[in-house]
């Protein structure tokens, strides 16, 4: 018998046997002890030693929301996927629509038109590559990265730069730059080398045997805010060309607005043959990722039907995680946030250039937009020194605990230290952020800098129960 059309059916509306809400509402206080009993007992006890153990109720824009209904400002942005501040209303209407749209999703012997799309607003935006992968993290854009890599230019190599950071599944782990986080997990890929960052002539020696398939950067490298020297990108692009190797930037964090460009490398004027963007495209909702390519190496990869399959992830390019994307670089847009960036991120460097001037612990600002570091180091005048050496003996980079301690009790600003036993406090808040947010952050950090200047003092004493307790630990 032939198929007979049948008329599409519409579900009917019933009331969910499922309240999600009652249930946070009925559970939501034991959020430590579920972490503690059933997942990651370690970061529980992080979060109560340095009292970030608030249990925060809701999120808008650049906010957070305790439990008393308290306002914070959040300088973290869930690791910089909040660029467009949390719960945008942009975002959520976008994403009810789909949900409300019964469309198809994720046919697999099909394509997406939400994919078609997302990936031709990000090329406008890059215009000199022409081709979109998409994935579901940062990590997969970096594996994705080193495989097309490898098969474009049939060579195994790969080069990274010291404290760089690209995630942490096995090929973005092989290319970290700090120690810390391969450490009992070998062995990583094989033909993976490390040279220092912004170093021209350590990249040439690298490059100049002509088996490096790929050099991946960061722009502004994320652990430490590093910013390489100005004529760095360009000089390691005309390397890469010179010997063959496919220069990739690493975009995932700084990408989207977050430096006061859209993409960072657009600072220093380079156009790398792959970008890698993820966090922020989310918009903190769906996870999503891309690796934006020329077309020489995307066909390199996929060049017959057979092999149309040959990379790829099951949920990579999902109607939600795309829609998700769309509505971001709306946001972005129309509310000038690359803008906005630019402008708040130069208020602030410069507020803290001149407290670099006035407080000896502060050594220096590094910066661009929204994406600060403020490094702290040594004292010169003697019984800092003394307070200083006691703390740093115990842990190197211990200082700056302390710091983030009253920045969230006393003044409900939440920052974090730049990586392991790093000097640097960062700032990465939503691209946002206003000027009565400037003054906000400006008003915590000078009472809090201006207190660490102070021995005895609360930011010492703090320090000191730190180090006791590194201690005891480390003794059990
Ligand atoms: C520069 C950079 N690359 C890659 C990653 C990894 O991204 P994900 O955590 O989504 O895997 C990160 C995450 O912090 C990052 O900052």
């Amino acid at each position: 018998m032939r198929n007979m059309p049948v008329q599409e059916k519409k579900p009917t509306e019933t009331k969910p046997s499922f309240d999600i809400s009652a249930l946070l509402a009925e559970r939501e206080a034991e959020r430590y002890g579920l972490h503690t009993r059933h997942m990651n007992e370690m970061m529980v006890k992080v979060l109560q030693t340095i009292g970030f153990d608030v249990g925060f109720r809701s999120g808008h824009g650049q906010y957070l929301f305790d439990r008393a209904g308290d306002r914070y400002l959040d300088l973290l942005s869930g690791w910089g996927v909040f660029a467009i501040g949390r719960n945008h209303p942009v975002l959520r209407e976008t994403l009810k629509s789909v949900l409300a749209s019964d469309l198809p999703n994720l046919v697999q012997m099909d394509v997406s038109a939400l994919a078609g799309l997302l990936a031709e607003r990000l090329l406008s935006f890059v215009p000199y590559l022409d081709k979109v992968f998409f994935v579901n993290s940062g990590a997969e854009a970096v594996e994705a990265a080193i495989k097309f890599a490898r098969r474009a230019t049939g060579r195994s190599g790969i080069v990274y730069c010291s404290h760089a950071f690209h995630g942490l599944s096995y090929g973005a782990l092989s290319l970290n730059g700090d120690a810390i986080f391969r450490e009992g997990f070998g062995p990583t890929l094989p033909d993976c080398a490390e040279v220092p960052f912004s170093d021209l002539a350590a990249l040439e020696k690298a490059l100049s045997r002509r088996d490096v398939a790929a050099f991946i950067v960061e722009p502004i490298q994320g652990k430490g805010v590093n910013i390489p020297d100005d004529l760095y990108l360009r000089g390691a692009q005309a390397l890469c060309r010179k010997y063959g190797t496919l220069f990739v930037a690493d975009e995932i964090q700084t990408g989207l607005g977050r430096t006061g460009r859209f993409l960072a490398i657009e600072h220093w004027g380079v156009e790398p043959d792959m970008v890698l963007i993820a966090k922020a495209l989310s918009g903190g909702h769906v996870p999503v990722g891309a690796v934006l390519t020329r077309k020489a190496v995307f066909e390199k990869v996929f060049y017959r039907m057979d092999r149309a399959v040959v990379h790829g992830s099951t949920f990579a390019k999902n109607d939600l995680a795309m829609a998700a994307g769309l509505a971001t670089l709306e946001v972005i847009e129309s509310e000038r946030l690359i803008q906005n960036a630019a402008h708040t991120g130069a208020r602030l460097i410069a507020f803290f250039q001149d407290l670099s001037q006035r407080y000896e612990l502060v050594k220096s600002v590094r910066g661009k937009g929204l994406m600060i570091g403020v490094e702290f180091g040594p004292p010169r005048s003697l019984k800092l020194k003394a307070a200083w050496t006691l703390l740093e003996t115990v842990n190197a980079g211990l200082f700056c605990q302390p710091l983030t301690i009253p920045l969230i009790k006393d003044h409900k600003i939440l920052v974090q230290v730049a990586g392991h036993a790093s000097h640097t406090v960062k700032l990465l808040p939503s691209l946002v952020i206003n000027d009565a947010d400037c003054e906000w952050i400006e008003r915590a950090f000078a009472a809090v800098v201006a207190d660490s200047h102070k021995v005895p003092g609360a930011v010492w004493s703090l320090g000191k129960t730190l180090a006791d307790q590194a201690l005891k630990a480390r003794a059990s």
